[in-house]
């Protein structure tokens, strides 16, 4: 596992004059490239709710809408073609249309979409128990945010303790109870989340193991821990592995189960997931992304006698669960991930996970030394294929970036648009490599990267000011 940081010098003084200058530039850039985007934005807004799939797609002026994809390349509605760094966040580990998913996929369209108990589902969980070892039984559902719920509620039932431990800066899906603490504050993410809906949550700073320590040993109505290894939400931190075992040692001390959420880091950091790299298993684990290659679904996997709280044959005295999902059977889904799960191990198998490591460490490096080079500081966050860019010297740390302004580097993702890559949407700082890319594909990333900060002086922007108006998460 990689995770690296790159380091910096500090930002030239800014005039406001030049800042709105380079700011009008990219803007107007962008418009002239981007007529049918915007046109489909104006129509959109007349059918879709905010004119997106989600709210996470809308930047300003007017979002990108793409209308196909193949390999490392994405081509908008205007015919423009992009290295795709974004890889729709994430799901697309494999690329897009990677050709073993689309005949598996076409293989089973006669089947229908939808068939109950399909053979499909049983050979899809055989190869995650094969791909992921804490993998004992499988339900597969249609989102992370299901799968995180869904594992949940079975740790209460198993446990008969209603509360459960969420860290500041890590998310877990848009089901309210989760929807507070995605930064250092406890506030709720957005409008409409009720106090009520998350009062079963306890919310901790990540990596203090004292105040986990502690929390436990003060209370006994605990009944799961939620956590993704990466972080990957409040800024790509990851995890150390010694807190991890603590957290595993704590967990099974005061009988709590330990839920990984491997929405982000499942079958990418390794074959394995999260899990494998650090060495630390789970109770249950949840995945989604990459687990289809971009099909819809998401998995509740772990230990056979707490999951079975989902089985109609469980012994005597064990809580019954709710969990079932009309689309839980979908055939081009579990395909998909019956595929890909054997793709993700003969990977590894032939080193693949160790390649692509290294071409985000290349990219890594490019990046962080074309912005230093130019008088930008600049800090990465790199875990196996993700990365994030924060414009800042300052010391690195979850608290400190929480609050880093963002408008700058908006616009660095804006003008790379121009250039043709979409490392990541503007207002997202998500950046994911696929086993799609290539050496020259990077190449052409960190070559239309500094084409764009020699073309525009970076260093004289006002980041207090943020230009570009999008959502974050
Ligand atoms: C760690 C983590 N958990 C859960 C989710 C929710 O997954 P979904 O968007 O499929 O509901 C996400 C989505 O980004 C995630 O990053």
């Amino acid at each position: 596992m990689s995770r690296m940081s790159h380091g910096t010098i500090s930002v030239a003084a800014a005039t406001a004059t030049s800042a709105v200058a380079t700011r009008d530039a990219i803007l107007a850039d962008y418009r002239r490239k981007t007529p049918a985007s915007a046109a489909l934005h104006a129509r959109a807004r007349r059918s879709l709710a905010g004119g997106t799939t989600g709210n996470l797609r809308y930047f300003s002026p007017y979002p990108l809408y793409f209308a196909s994809g193949e390999g490392s390349v994405m081509v908008d509605v205007d015919g423009n073609r992009y290295i795709d760094c974004f890889l729709c966040n994430g799901p697309l580990l494999l690329g897009h249309c990677p050709p073993a998913v689309v005949a598996a996929i076409a293989a089973h369209s006669a089947t229908g979409s939808l068939v109950v108990n399909p053979l499909l589902a049983v050979e899809a969980a055989e190869e995650l128990q094969r791909t992921v070892a804490s993998a004992e039984r499988v339900r597969f559902l249609n989102s992370g945010t299901e799968a995180v719920m869904s594992a949940v509620r079975v740790a209460r039932a198993y446990t008969n303790r209603p509360n459960v431990i969420k860290f500041h800066g890590h998310y877990h899906g848009q089901d309210d109870q989760f929807l507070v603490g995605l930064g250092p504050t406890s506030d709720a993410f957005g409008a409409g989340v009720a106090p009520g809906t998350h009062a079963n949550t306890v919310l901790l700073p990540y990596a203090d193991a004292e105040a986990l320590d502690a929390l436990l040993s003060r209370r006994d109505d605990i009944g799961a821990i939620v956590l993704d290894p990466a972080m990957h939400s409040g800024g790509l931190w990851g995890s150390d592995t010694a807190y991890l075992r603590t957290v595993r040692e704590l967990a099974t001390r005061h009988g709590v189960v330990l839920v990984f959420d491997e929405v982000i880091t499942g079958f990418r950091m390794a074959a394995g997931g999260a899990q494998a790299v650090y060495g630390v298993t789970p109770d249950l684990s949840t995945f989604a992304k990459a687990l289809a290659a971009g099909e819809k679904l998401a998995a509740v996997a772990g230990r056979e006698d707490i999951l079975c709280c989902l089985d109609p044959e469980r012994p005597a005295g064990t809580p019954a669960v709710f969990q079932s999902g009309t689309g839980n059977d979908g055939t081009a889904a579990l395909a998909a991930a019956a595929v890909a799960l054997r793709t993700y191990r003969a990977l590894e198998a032939s080193g693949g996970y160790a390649r692509l490591g290294a071409l985000s460490s290349r990219l890594a490096r490019g990046l962080c030394a074309a912005f230093t080079a130019r008088g930008v500081a600049c800090h990465i966050n790199q875990l196996g294929p993700m990365l994030q860019i924060f414009l800042t010297g300052e010391p690195a740390s979850f608290v400190r970036y929480a609050s880093v302004p963002t408008g700058t580097l908006a616009l660095f993702y804006l003008a790379l648009i121009n250039a043709g890559v979409l490392l990541s949407l503007p207002t997202s700082n998500h950046i994911y490599l696929s086993f799609a890319h290539t050496e020259a594909d990077i190449d052409c990333v960190l070559a239309a990267t500094r084409k764009v900060l020699d073309q525009h002086d970076f260093a004289s922007l006002v980041d207090a000011e943020s230009p570009l108006q999008g959502e974050k998460r």
